[in-house]
C-alpha cells in the first residue's frame, strides 16, 4: 500500500464540485494539488489530509504494465495523424454500423439538439443515467457487443439484426450496436448535424499489456477522428496511466500538426482542447474519492467501488463549447 505523504494538500475545487453535480451524485472529487495546479483551482475549502491508495485484484499499476515510453507514444500518434486519410480509405465501414448510423440520423431528425456520446457503453447503465441528467440532449449509447447491450438496456432479447434501440419513456436515448471507429468516422463526415457536446469513454478496455498498446484508443489509428469529433471529453478508468497517456496523446496530436487537409481536416487537430495562452491541454487526471452516497455510473465502476479500487477521471474541456463542465 502506497501512502501519499502527509504534506500532500488536497482541495475541493470549484471545478470538481461542479462535476459532483455533473455526475448526479455526491461524489467527493478531490484534486491533488501539484506544482502545476493553477491558482483558480483553490477554494476556501482547502484542507490538509492524508490518504491511502489501496490495491485490489483489479489494480493496474507499474507492476502489471509499465507506462509507455514517451518516444514510442510520440511515434505512434504522429504516424496515425499522418496516415489517417489512408486509414479511412483502406478500411471499409462495417455494414451494420452504416445501418445503425442511418437509423441514428432518423432518430435525431432535424432537432438540432446537442448530442452526448457514451462510447463503449456496455450494458448501458451510464447511458440511462446521462439521459436523466441531460433531458434536453440526445444521448447515444454505443457498443459493439450485442451481448452486453442485451444485459440491461432495452435491447433485451432483440435479434442479431437489430442495430438501434430506443428506450421506453426516455425519448432522448438511443442504444446503438456499432463499431466505434466507424461510427465516429460517420459522425465526423456529418459534423454539421452531429454536434457532439460531451463524449464519455467510461472504463474503456485498458489492454494493460505492452503488446496491446495499439488497441488502446489513444494509440489506435482512429484516435485523430475521436479528437476531431470534439465535445468535452470525460474518461474514467481504474488505470491512471491510461488516462495520463490519453492526455499526452491528445497533446501530441497538436504538437504533430500537419498542413495536409483531405478527408479529415488534420490541420490544427485538437486545437479546441488547448489553452489558448500556453497551447497546453485543458485537462488533468484526478482521483475520485467516493463515499457511501456515490452512485456508480457503470457496472465496472460499481465493481471497483465495491472493493475500494481507486478510480480516476480525466476531463478535457472543449473551448468551443459554450457550456462549462
Ligand atoms: C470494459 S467495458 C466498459 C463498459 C462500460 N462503459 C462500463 O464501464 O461498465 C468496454 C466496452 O467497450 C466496448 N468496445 C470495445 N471496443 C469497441 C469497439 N471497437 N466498438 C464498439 N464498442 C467497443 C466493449 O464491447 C465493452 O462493452
Amino acid at each position: 500500500m502506497a501512502l501519499i505523504p502527509n504534506s500532500a494538500v488536497f482541495a475541493f475545487t470549484r471545478h470538481s464540485m461542479a462535476r459532483c453535480r455533473h455526475t448526479g451524485s455526491r461524489i467527493k472529487s478531490l484534486l491533488i494539488q501539484s506544482n502545476t495546479a493553477s491558482q483558480d483551482c483553490r477554494t476556501n475549502h482547502q484542507m490538509m489530509m492524508s490518504t491511502e491508495t489501496t490495491k485490489t485484484q483489479y489494480t493496474i499499476d507499474d507492476s502489471v504494465c509499465l507506462p509507455t515510453e514517451p518516444k514510442t507514444l510520440q511515434k505512434i500518434v504522429s504516424k496515425h495523424i499522418q496516415t489517417v486519410n489512408h486509414y479511412l480509405s483502406c478500411k471499409p465501414l462495417a455494414q451494420h454500423t452504416l445501418q445503425a448510423f442511418e437509423e441514428t440520423q432518423a432518430f435525431i431528425g432535424n432537432d438540432n439538439k446537442s448530442i452526448i456520446l457514451d462510447s463503449g457503453c456496455g450494458t448501458g447503465k451510464s447511458t440511462i443515467q446521462l439521459g436523466k441528467q441531460f433531458p434536453d440532449a440526445i444521448i447515444l449509447g454505443i457498443d459493439k457487443s450485442l451481448h452486453r447491450l442485451q444485459r440491461n438496456s432495452p435491447f433485451g432479447s432483440s435479434s442479431e439484426d437489430t442495430v438501434t434501440c430506443p428506450v421506453p419513456n426516455m425519448p432522448n436515448i438511443l442504444f446503438i450496436r456499432a463499431e466505434l471507429a466507424d461510427f465516429w468516422q460517420l459522425c465526423l463526415k456529418n459534423k454539421n448535424v452531429f454536434k457532439i457536446d460531451r463524449h464519455y469513454l467510461l472504463y474503456p478496455n485498458p489492454y494493460p499489456k505492452k503488446a496491446r498498446l495499439k488497441h488502446r484508443w489513444y494509440a489506435h489509428p482512429s484516435f485523430p477522428l475521436l479528437v476531431q469529433l470534439g465535445g468535452h471529453l470525460i474518461l474514467r478508468s481504474n488505470w491512471e496511466t491510461y488516462l495520463n497517456e490519453f492526455q499526452t496523446s491528445l497533446q501530441l496530436c497538436h504538437d504533430n500538426d500537419t498542413t495536409s487537409t483531405t478527408t479529415v481536416n488534420i490541420n490544427n487537430i485538437g486545437k479546441h482542447y488547448l489553452n489558448q495562452h500556453n497551447q497546453q491541454l485543458n485537462g488533468n487526471v484526478q482521483q475520485l474519492y467516493y463515499d457511501e452516497s456515490f452512485v456508480p455510473m457503470t457496472n465496472f465502476e460499481a465493481k471497483y467501488v465495491a472493493c475500494g479500487e481507486p478510480i480516476y477521471e480525466l476531463v478535457i474541456r472543449d473551448n468551443t463549447m459554450l457550456d462549462s463542465i
